[in-house]
């Protein structure tokens, strides 16, 4: 049985053993992996970027310091709007950049050491010099890989809910930040950040460009809304509140402990299925964090392709597989177990890899493409 190859070749950072890192630093403390890309050349500049901001569908921010203030401006942006700007205390921030630009999201597989779904995207910030998004904390774990320029960056305390927040809602500043380590970064450093971790960039070189590899970590607020949107839809569960064994009521009003728990148990075996809980997880965290491009060729056009085109994994695919279901950007396929795993982790696909009955199936392939997770090579033709 011929396979999918294996995604493009095994990346990995210098200086730097990922082993020791998950058991040491991941999720628990900063870690600056000096020179993790030696002789880095930054993918994208300053230009690509604020073309990418003036984009209707692309998430971008300026944040402007005056004095001891930030400013926040949504995008997207009038290209006339970076002529004046001011020489120095802004910068420039743009999400999902790998969504756009191949050779950003090729930065994606030096991450290998994760799990694909856990990653969300790469942002890319442009600062001018002196130039920073203000003093705080995020939610998720990130990857600061310096890509041009130099830029401070100062670590301080750990956050959580209670932290004192300046009286700026749009931006979520800390109202103390107390600064405990320095690091300056020049191009092919990395700074990993954990979530919670209180830090503050400030670039200290004109072009400094920053590419935030960030991960996903979902509320769980939000995860229980979704779940129960998921259950609601596969109504898989007819059952509803019935009473526990009750005896005549004293107080004509009051809910019981014994209803409570009979409420409870109901919720719970509603959840309670391994099966369903796999098919709304991977759906959640392979989720697209930009918009997809649907494929336009029809099924006939496609299987013909096939033949003697290369697919490639769309910018901003989201994959990953649990036994024989592969998911992609939000939706469940069912495969093979061995399909289900070479196709969430490939990133091209030869025309000898597809074209022997008895390896992908086509129509599945024709779904990912006509959802736009895969791309052909005759559409850029
Ligand atoms: C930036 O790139 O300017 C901000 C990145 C961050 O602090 O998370
Ligand atoms: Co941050």
């Amino acid at each position: 049985m011929r396979l999918p190859k294996p995604s493009a070749s095994k990346a990995l950072l210098a200086n730097f053993d990922a082993a020791a890192f998950l058991a040491e630093d991941w999720q628990r403390q900063p870690r600056l992996i000096r020179q993790g890309l030696p002789e880095f050349e930054c993918p994208i500049d300053g230009n690509d970027l604020a073309g990418l901001a003036c984009e209707e569908d692309i998430d971008s921010r300026l944040i402007i310091q005056q004095g001891d203030q930030w400013h926040l401006e949504s995008g997207p942006f009038a290209e006339d709007r970076f002529a004046s700007l001011p020489v120095s205390q802004w910068t420039l921030l743009v999400q999902a950049v790998d969504a756009f630009i191949p050779e950003v999201a090729d930065l994606n597989r030096f991450f290998r050491f994760l799990p694909r779904w856990r990653q969300q995207d790469i942002m890319v910030s442009y600062t001018a010099p002196g130039g920073n998004v203000g003093p705080h904390f995020d939610q998720y774990d990130v990857f600061l890989i310096q890509g041009s320029g130099q830029r401070r960056w100062q670590i301080g305390q750990r956050c959580d809910t209670t932290t004192a927040l300046r009286n700026n809602p749009q931006l979520q500043l800390m109202a103390d930040f107390q600064c405990q380590q320095e690091f300056l970064l020049g191009p092919g450093d990395i700074l990993y950040i954990p979530p919670g971790c209180a830090h503050w960039g400030i670039a200290e070189s004109p072009d400094c460009i920053t590419l935030s590899v960030g991960f996903r970590a979902p509320a769980v607020d939000d995860m229980l809304q979704d779940l129960g949107q998921f259950v609601g839809e596969q109504s898989v569960s007819p059952a509803r509140y019935t009473d526990p064994l009750i005896k005549p009521t004293t107080h004509w009003g009051e809910i019981s402990d014994a209803a409570l728990a009979q409420a409870h148990q109901l919720l719970s075996a509603a959840v309670n299925d391994p099966r369903q809980l796999s098919h709304w997880f991977g759906q959640l965290m392979t989720h697209r964090a930009a918009p997809a491009f649907p494929g336009e060729l029809d099924a006939t056009q496609f299987s013909a392709a096939l033949a003697d085109h290369a697919v490639f994994l769309a910018l901003g695919a989201r994959l990953a597989f649990r036994g024989t279901d592969l998911f992609a950007d939000g939706e469940m396929y069912q495969l093979g177990e061995v399909h289900a795993d070479a196709l969430a982790s490939f990133c091209r696909l030869e025309p000898g890899d597809i074209i022997s009955p008895n390896t992908l199936p086509h129509d599945i392939l024709f779904q990912l493409y006509q959802r736009g997770t895969l791309t052909c090579a005759l559409d850029d033709e």
